[in-house]
């Protein structure tokens, strides 16, 4: 296990009607903020009328920015920033799922830097101050509700960047698992795979004698199996929704991933899925995810698809480990392809050869020679032919 420093700021608000406390930690800082929200999903289920009546109850002022679009778009966090500075707002309270999270948290860094906003996304050491940000989560999936993450997509030059910064960690995130009830199987399934992913992102890495966080990470991965099934076939099952929600939030909050180094292979492949299509990223990783467990699969990875497919699928350790490794990348490609009915190629989204060759060569340049197994712009392309269909 390498050094490390874990640092999770972020007070969490946990269960049913928790959002009721929330005034009270925002107080601690500010009493004027923007209230972000997406497409409105916020104020069909009644979370947006709950949090402003909270607001004003509670002499809390706000200005809103509404419309953030799922892979929030560089113009929404300029539109965001002007808000913030023309109101002098001291915080920002993000509705929703990671989009609208992520897109608070730059605009939350953009307030104090005089210049475009993508400057602060390409170069986070260009950020000077970050105004306090909360949370109200209503999508389990990326986890950016307790961590230092934001991803911006910029469409005139079709590229989607994550940018880090520790005060990007929200001050307080309320997880209440009914806000959850309604999300759609569809983000269900890819919230899911897209919790897994950061899971495996981080589980299949080169560092060794990383017992407690590989321990966490297959316990988490259990529990992403059965209550991500549970709740796309039961909507409105707590347990399950609760499990899901909380394990988003520890799948990538540095529990999993400190102590161990290396680069993030499937989300750098997927992040240009969406920064040219446009796709919903939990469905992209999933589209990928058994394509380059079979790529990367060798005599140095075996063990630990061996480890994988005993420790989480229950696979009978005594047989060979190749035919263990091949039967956990097959349950893995059963639950993502038919339990959660994700799309098994590129051509259900209807992406074809067009952009494969830069989309592997910009991939391949986020890193992914340190990858689990080195990535270059060759090995990315046959991943992604292999998943075209
Ligand atoms: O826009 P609204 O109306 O809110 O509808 C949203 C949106 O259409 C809807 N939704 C959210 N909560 C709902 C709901 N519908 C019904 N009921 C609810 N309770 O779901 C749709 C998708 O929302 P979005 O926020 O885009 O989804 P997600 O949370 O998956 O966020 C995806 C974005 O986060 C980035 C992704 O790349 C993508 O841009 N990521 C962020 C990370 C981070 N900050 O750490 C890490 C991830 O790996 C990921 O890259
Ligand atoms: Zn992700």
């Amino acid at each position: 296990m390498q050094n490390f420093e874990f640092f999770t700021p972020t007070k969490i608000l946990f269960g049913k009607g928790a959002v009721a406390d929330l005034p009270t930690e925002i107080k601690r800082y500010t009493n004027r903020v923007l209230l972000t929200y997406g497409g409105g999903s916020v104020k069909r289920l009644g979370i947006y009328d709950t949090v402003t009546n909270l607001l004003k109850q509670n002499g809390i002022e706000y200005i809103e920015l509404s419309g953030i679009e799922p892979n929030p778009k560089v113009e929404s966090v300029e539109l965001g920033t002007k808000l913030c500075r023309d109101n002098n707002l001291g915080g920002v309270l993000a509705l929703g799922g990671g989009s609208t999270i992520d897109c608070s948290k730059v605009i939350a860094g953009a307030v104090g830097y005089n210049g475009n906003a993508w400057d602060i996304v390409l170069n986070p050491d260009k950020i000077k101050s970050v105004l306090p940000i909360f949370t109200v989560l209503t999508l389990s999936a990326t986890g950016s509700e307790m961590n230092g993450n934001a991803v911006i997509s910029n469409m005139q030059s079709n590229d989607k960047k994550g940018v880090y910064h520790i005060d990007f960690k929200p001050k307080c995130s309320v997880l209440d698992p009914e806000y959850t009830f309604s999300v759609s199987p569809w983000q269900t399934a890819s919230g899911t795979a897209d919790i897994m992913s950061h899971i495996f992102e981080t589980y299949f890495n080169k560092t060794k004698g990383t017992m407690v966080q590989d321990n966490i990470a297959e316990g988490l991965l259990k529990v992403c199996i059965e209550n991500g099934k549970k709740a796309f076939d039961n909507p409105t099952d707590y347990t399950a929704r609760a499990n899901l929600m909380w394990a988003s939030s520890l799948a990538i909050n540095g529990l999993t991933g400190m102590g161990k180094s290396g680069a993030w292979s499937c989300h750098a492949m997927e992040h240009q899925l969406s920064a040219y299509y446009d796709i919903t990223h939990g469905a992209g990783l999933a589209t990928l995810t058994p394509a380059w467990f079979e790529y990367v699969l060798n005599d140095d990875t075996v063990d630990k698809f061996k480890s994988y497919g005993v420790n989480v699928w229950g696979i009978d350790s005594s047989l060979d480990k190749y035919e263990i490794a091949n039967k956990a990348i097959e349950k893995t490609k059963n639950f993502l392809f038919n339990d959660l009915k994700l799309p098994k190629t590129l051509k259900e989204y209807g992406i074809d050869e067009t952009y494969l060759e830069i989309m592997a060569e910009k991939a391949a340049n986020e890193g992914l020679k340190y990858a689990y197994k080195p990535l270059e712009k060759k090995d990315v392309l046959a991943i992604y032919m292999s998943c075209l269909g």
